[in-house]
């Protein structure tokens, strides 16, 4: 288990982490979501060691990481936002490089870095100068480059910004295949969606907190909860009103011809069983469920920001 606790950073007089909580189990591909400037890449930063938080730990197991920076650089991959530029560097001589940063002799760097070409796709291209790369290549160089030291955990900052949705589909592939080697994967993006769809948990920041976590199934049904309760009754409206007007998790109640839209604070049981009250007392129900809803809504609701939608298509992951 990875725990973040109360992690701290200001930026000049700015909180970027407001005492920031995270708790992710191995083996985990969890997502890390939240709109620009929430404070993922500072997070992420400082669980790779490369930035140092005003206060706060971060445990492995028990082990108290901020007390043992070598330790934690074994235990973390981390693949940053941005990348630089490598003038005259060949592939293969680009992982040697960060191989000998961890200690790791060039001829098992080059035995190691051949492998990690393979995953990644990008095997036949150690001596191809990595400035000559795709954008879509550099990117899975620098995955293969966070995992030159074979290291537990791997934070990848947004790795799949930018990517068509073609190489974006085979990333997926490569996470879920780091997945099944047993590493915990730590993934940020601003897109909720599509993390949702192979992370096996989330946690939501903003202001530099973390908002809402949990597994993909709690967060839906957090989903759920907030969205409406549509019900279309064919007869005997009035009685339907009167009895869910006495329900304690109804509120805002409104009627819309034959349908009733209310906000119902109730699991799936409780909800089951207001339809089973309604029917027993006579009333004919034509339909009855949430109105429908998605991630991407919870995610604007809680974070209140209304840009994100439009950068769907273009990057993210
Ligand atoms: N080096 C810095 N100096 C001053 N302020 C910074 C610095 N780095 C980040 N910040 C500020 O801290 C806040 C969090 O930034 P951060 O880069 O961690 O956000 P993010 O969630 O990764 O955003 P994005 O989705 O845009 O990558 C922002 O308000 C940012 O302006
Ligand atoms: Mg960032």
């Amino acid at each position: 288990m990875l725990r973040i606790k109360d992690l701290c950073k200001q930026y000049g007089g700015y909180q970027a982490l407001d005492s920031l909580n995270l708790e992710i189990r191995k083996g985990e591909l969890f997502g890390f979501v939240g709109p620009n400037g929430a404070g993922k890449t500072t997070a992420m930063k400082i669980m790779a060691g490369l930035l140092k938080a005003d206060s706060g730990e971060i445990y492995m197991d028990d082990i108290k990481l901020f007390e043992d920076y070598n330790r934690l650089k074994e235990l973390i991959g981390y693949m940053p936002d941005f990348f630089g530029v490598y003038d005259n560097l060949k592939v293969m001589e680009y992982l040697e490089f960060y191989g000998s940063a961890y200690g790791i002799s060039t001829g098992s760097a080059q035995k190691l870095g051949r492998e990690l070409l393979h995953m990644v796709g990008l095997e036949g291209r150690e001596d191809q100068l990595v400035d000559s790369l795709s954008r879509g290549m550099k990117q899975r160089l620098c995955l293969a480059r966070a995992m030159i030291h074979d290291p537990q955990f791997l934070i990848l900052d947004e790795p799949a910004a930018g990517l068509d949705p073609s190489s974006r589909h085979e990333f997926k592939e490569i996470l879920k295949n780091l997945q099944s080697m047993g590493k915990t994967v730590i993934i940020s993006s601003h897109i909720l969606m599509e993390l949702a769809e192979i992370c096996s948990s989330i946690g939501i920041i903003e202001h530099g907190k973390i908002i809402l976590q949990g597994s993909i199934e709690d967060i839906l049904s957090a989903v759920d909860s907030s969205n409406p309760l549509m019900i279309r009754v064919y007869d005997h409206l009035d009685r339907a009103v009167a009895i869910m007007k006495e329900e304690q998790a109804v509120s805002r109640l409104t009627v819309q011809g034959s349908s009733i839209l209310t906000y119902f604070d109730g699991g799936r049981e409780e909800e089951a069983r207001l339809l089973k009250k309604l029917i027993d007392q006579g009333v004919l129900v034509q339909s009855y469920g949430r109105e429908k809803g998605s991630l991407e809504s919870l995610f604007l609701k809680i974070t209140g920001s209304e840009e994100e939608v439009g950068y769907e298509a273009e990057s993210g992951f």
